[in-house]
């Protein structure tokens, strides 16, 4: 008997490939999306479907990374210079990522970057085609680089599980509709049988689209079209507890976070690690940590900003740009602020091992997560799973999809400087007791709705959906 497949779509594959001195590195992603799917992708005859993040010099190269991938259920799809620039960097990065993150003034429409993102979302899906599927199997793309696909696998398979997940904010349909081809956009997502986001807004803003935009008649969240019917469900995503929660327990993790500590020892680390993007409010979090030490000047040379960026998309100007406002930034609070014992922020622009950030999680006083918006913000759930046995506070941002589950974090607005300085001002002085009983509860949160949990909820849904909808035939 045929056994059914899932197949996993997105932009990027959980392995990267790298060229170094002319050898091809394979290089794992630690990322929740990797780790969550991995027990998916790597059984049976399941695949993964995504860019190897390189552009093979020849035929001869793409064979070997094609071969070296198939080895892990990976299927790559090449994409050229021309492809990446107008699919990825112009219209994934300068238009769906600005606009859904609230940022439309940042959004550049060119036609040409729209006809390139639909080149290559057709060539996602011929490659999904030479995949021998069948109509049993199940499919699953994911993220905003892929917004037509579903449409496009649809179109080859009337009948198969289709599932997407948004793992970015959906906009309010006043905004959305600011995009010149948003009926496109969801008319390609109403492929899918299931369309999963992180909160109930997103949810809503999406079939508000719908309905305001493409005029369907949508009932409670489902929407009835091309006589299906297409359900939309908040699907928090949760990450690997136990990876973070073993990993901080674990001694060279303990012995690493101790010199930490050490180094830093009269002062209090406040962390935070980010991808360098303007969603992630970088400068709002800057000026908020200079008004703590304008205000409390008591405070100097006794806390840390502990700043990881993790270099990112900086082919794109507003990256750039943000950068270089990072850096004049934290040169102005250094110069004006430090002395010759003590450094008030210390910054590096690049990427760490999971060891090191366990480290980082497992000794940091407190967590500072300032996103301006976010789809859900896996760092500051991290840090929790991370704290099972050391103290510390987590101010989160209420702009992150990942506040509406953390409620016990200290919430903040990071655009009320004054609100976010006091945060940290009270986390500083929060007695270990208070410390304690916020971090048990949003652990409870953290270990229940992990991403296996995610991963289980989201598959039988869709599996029931599709039952549904035989029945209504
Ligand atoms: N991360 C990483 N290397 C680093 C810093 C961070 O792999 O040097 C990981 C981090 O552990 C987290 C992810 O990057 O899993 C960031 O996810 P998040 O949802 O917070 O933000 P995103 O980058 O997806 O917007
Ligand atoms: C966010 C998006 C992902 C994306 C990641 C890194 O988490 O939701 O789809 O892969 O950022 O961005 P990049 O542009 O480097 O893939």
């Amino acid at each position: 008997m045929y056994k059914k497949r899932t197949i996993i779509v997105s932009n990027r594959l959980p392995i990267r490939i790298e060229r170094k001195d002319n050898e091809l590195q394979f290089i794992p992603s630690e990322g929740g999306l990797a780790t969550g799917l991995g027990s998916v992708y790597k059984s049976d005859e399941n695949i993964w479907i995504g860019w190897p993040g390189i552009i093979p010099l020849n035929t001869q190269e793409e064979e070997i990374i094609t071969q070296g991938l198939a080895e892990h259920n990976l299927i790559p799809v090449f994409l050229t210079e021309e492809e990446l620039k107008g699919y990825y960097e112009g219209f994934s990065n300068e238009v769906l990522w600005p606009v859904f993150h609230y940022r439309p003034s940042y959004a550049v429409y060119r036609t040409p970057d729209w006809e390139m993102y639909q080149q290559v979302n057709a060539k996602f899906s011929q490659v999904v085609d030479q995949q021998n599927v069948q109509e049993k199997d199940e499919v699953w793309i994911h993220d905003y680089q892929l917004m037509l696909l579903p449409q496009l696998v649809r179109k080859s398979y009337p009948t198969i599980a289709i599932g997407f997940f948004q793992h970015i904010p959906f906009p309010n349909d006043e905004v959305f509709r600011s995009i010149p081809w948003r009926n496109e956009l969801l008319n390609g997502l109403l492929g899918a049988d299931l369309i999963g986001f992180h909160t109930f807004n997103d949810t809503q803003h999406f079939l508000n689209s719908c309905a305001h935009i493409l005029g369907l008649n949508v009932q409670n969240n489902c929407l009835h079209t091309d006589g299906r019917s297409i359900f939309t469900e908040v699907y928090p995503m949760g990450i690997d507890f136990d990876k973070f929660s073993q990993l901080a327990n674990s001694e060279p993790i303990q012995t690493r976070a101790h010199s930490i500590k050490d180094y830093y020892k009269d002062q209090k680390i406040i962390l935070s690690i980010d991808r360098l993007d303007y969603s992630k409010g970088i400068i709002e979090r800057l000026l908020a940590y200079e008004n703590l030490l304008v205000k409390y000047p008591e405070l100097k040379g006794q806390v840390v900003l502990y700043m990881i960026v993790v270099p990112s998309r900086d082919h794109v100007a507003q990256y750039k740009q943000l950068l270089d406002e990072i850096d004049r930034t934290v040169g102005h609070i250094n110069a004006v602020f430090g002395n010759n014992e003590w450094t008030p922020i210390a910054y590096f622009y690049n990427s760490f091992p999971l060891e090191e950030l366990s480290a980082l999680y497992v000794s940091a006083d407190i967590c500072l997560i300032t996103s301006l918006r976010d789809g859900m913000n896996l760092v500051c759930k991290e840090y929790i799973a991370s704290k099972e046995n050391t103290d510390g506070v987590l101010i989160l941002s209420e702009l992150a999809g990942a506040a509406k589950e953390l409620t016990q974090a200290i919430h903040i607005n990071p655009n009320a400087t004054d609100q976010v300085t006091e945060a940290i001002y009270k986390a500083l002085k929060m007695p270990v007791a208070e410390q304690r009983m916020r971090l048990n509860d949003s652990i409870e949160i953290v270990k229940k709705f992990n991403v296996r949990h995610w991963v289980r909820l989201f598959f039988s849904r869709l599996r029931e959906i599709k039952l549904f909808q035989q029945n209504e035939m």
